[in-house]
């Protein structure tokens, strides 16, 4: 069972934009997100951006109307809402009030998260029933806990709209000024309508971060697409994509990729591979052919903060490599988030500094773990367990100058999985010495004697 809010929510209520208009164009105004949507479609794409809240998570995206967030307050919702209802409606929020375009978008909560989420936001609540069905929810869903739901709130950045979340709001998702450069305008109107996971564990590999759902009109989508490309929309027949290879050099691709390469490290290929970054499958479909050879041959330059090495491979290779995707062009529909309760959310270090646990936080712990444990995110989806540089047993029989190598060479020079990335054209010399380092600390060992320089 529902409760529907009282009209007179606290919430940012829109005021010019909520006056307008009534029925759809098809006259199909009996759905409330039929209402919703007809308020929307009648609004430039930026002030829909404004009012619906992509601000709160994108830089470069105007932020809602007068500073404040986009939804109510999240105090005193045990008032309001039945645990087990709430849990229900974060997973598939259907509007709660009629006639106002800002809307509680979608995260695509599996019944675990969205029950975690609820034991903390409803953790407050006084009333003995109240306290036993948010228990129940704890034992009807393995891994919900309150504190879990926690770090849900604060991965998902709820507080991004809402003040009284117990989280503090962030930047969680890329930049949308950038987004003409990068994606294929056909690719933007599709994800817009219904969008999809691209990184499986957030853009800030870890973050956990996803790009709700807000149920958007067709309308809807292509006025916030036409915001973001200007006239440029209209006028954008598909790009010219290069020459197919031949057979021969495709298989030769393959064979790169599959035994020598890092890049299934940390992307997928044919559903194979690390849970990092985007789907090699589609990146064709989805990238303008231009910004795809820039962000294999010089991915800092491309995407800039990303942690993809830039490659120690000649630009031939690369070349090919770069030829091959582009006839992979077809998305696998494989892509799923990775669980917010199964997997711990980090948030990503944003201060710049590029200390040694900086570093380690970025590029390494979505393998290695935090705590150098081997147990990152993305250590199930690799065919060799990352090194745990907390080990002082393994880490003791190993010499700093082989550490030195396998992280400027990747893990093949030390004829280990050559899915370890190579860093030695991404971290400088100082940068890597400072990571052997760091990686003692970890292991709080040395390396063995007859490897000390006398
Ligand atoms: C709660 C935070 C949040 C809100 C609100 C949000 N986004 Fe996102 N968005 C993200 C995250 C995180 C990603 C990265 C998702 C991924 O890679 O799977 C993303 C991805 C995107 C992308 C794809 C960019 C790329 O490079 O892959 C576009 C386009 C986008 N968002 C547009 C919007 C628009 C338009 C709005 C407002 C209607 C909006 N977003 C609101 C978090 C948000
Ligand atoms: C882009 C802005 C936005 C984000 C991000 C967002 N919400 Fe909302 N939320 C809203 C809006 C707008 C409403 C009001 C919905 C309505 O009236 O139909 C709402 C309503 C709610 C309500 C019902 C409030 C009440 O008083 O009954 C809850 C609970 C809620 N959101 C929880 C969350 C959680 C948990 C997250 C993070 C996972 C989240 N929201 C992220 C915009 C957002
Ligand atoms: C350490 C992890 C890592 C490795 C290794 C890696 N990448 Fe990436 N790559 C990323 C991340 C993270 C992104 C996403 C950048 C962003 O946020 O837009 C990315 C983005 C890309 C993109 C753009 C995808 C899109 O849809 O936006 C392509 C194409 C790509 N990488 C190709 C490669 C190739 C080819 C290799 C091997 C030569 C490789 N990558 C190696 C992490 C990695
Ligand atoms: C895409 C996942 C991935 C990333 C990112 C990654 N590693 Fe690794 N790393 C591995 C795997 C897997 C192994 C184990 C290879 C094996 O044993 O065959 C490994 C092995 C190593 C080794 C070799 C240890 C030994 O036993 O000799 C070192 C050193 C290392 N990693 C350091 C790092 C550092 C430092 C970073 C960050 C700059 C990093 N790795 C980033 C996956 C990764």
């Amino acid at each position: 069972m529902r409760r529907p809010l009282r009209p007179l929510l606290p919430a940012l209520l829109l005021a010019g934009a909520s006056a307008c208009g009534g029925t759809a164009p098809d006259g199909s105004a009996s759905s409330i997100a039929g209402v919703a949507a007809t308020h929307g479609d009648s609004l430039s794409g930026r002030a829909l951006a404004a009012i619906l809240g992509c601000g709160a998570c994108h830089p470069g995206a105007p932020a809602p109307p007068g500073g404040a967030a986009g939804g109510p307050p999240l105090s005193g919702l045990s008032e309001r809402w039945a645990p087990a209802d709430l849990a229900s409606w974060l997973a598939d929020p259907v509007p709660l009030r009629e006639g106002v375009i800002a809307r509680m978008p979608d995260f695509h909560l599996e019944p675990a998260e969205a029950a975690a989420a609820t034991m903390h936001l409803l953790r407050g609540a006084g009333s003995r029933q109240a306290r036993a069905a948010i228990a129940r929810l704890g034992e009807e869903h393995a891994g919900a806990t309150a504190e879990r739901g926690a770090a849900i709130v604060q991965a998902l950045n709820c507080a991004g709209c809402h003040a009284g979340s117990g989280a503090e709001a962030w930047a969680p998702g890329p930049p949308l000024d950038g987004i003409r450069d990068r994606l294929r305008p056909d690719w933007l109107r599709s994800f817009l309508a219904a969008p999809r996971p691209i990184r499986p564990f957030g853009y800030h590999p870890g973050s956990g971060a996803r790009m709700p759902d807000f149920r958007l009109s067709r309308a809807e989508a292509d006025s916030l697409a036409s915001w973001m490309y200007g006239e440029e929309l209209r006028a954008s027949a598909a790009p010219a994509m290069p020459r197919p290879l031949s057979p021969f050099a495709s298989r030769k691709a393959e064979l790169l990729l599959r035994d020598h390469l890092a890049c299934l490290g940390c992307h997928t290929l044919g559903g194979e591979g690390g849970r990092i970054a985007p789907a090699l499958d589609g990146a064709a479909a989805r990238l303008r052919p231009d910004y795809l050879r820039r962000i294999v041959a010089t991915p800092g330059r491309a995407a800039p903060g990303s942690i993809m090495p830039a490659p120690l491979e000649d630009s031939a290779t690369m070349e090919l490599i770069t030829r091959y995707l582009h006839g992979r062009a077809t998305t696998a529909d494989t892509d799923r988030y990775l669980s917010l309760v199964d997997n711990v959310p980090v948030r990503p270090d944003r201060s710049g500094q590029r200390t040694p646990a900086a570093l380690y936080g970025a590029y390494c712990a979505p393998c290695h773990g935090v705590g150098g444990a081997g147990d990152g995110f993305n250590a199930p989806h690799l065919p060799a367990r990352p090194t745990p540089h907390a080990d002082s047993t393994h880490m003791s029989a190993r010499p700093d100058a082989t550490l030195f190598d396998g992280i400027h060479g990747g893990g093949h020079i030390l004829g280990r999985s050559h899915r370890m990335p190579g860093f030695g054209a991404t971290l400088s010399t100082s940068e890597i010495d400072g990571l052997v380092d760091y990686l003692r600390l970890l292991c709080a060992c040395a390396q063995p004697d007859w490897a000390v320089a006398p």
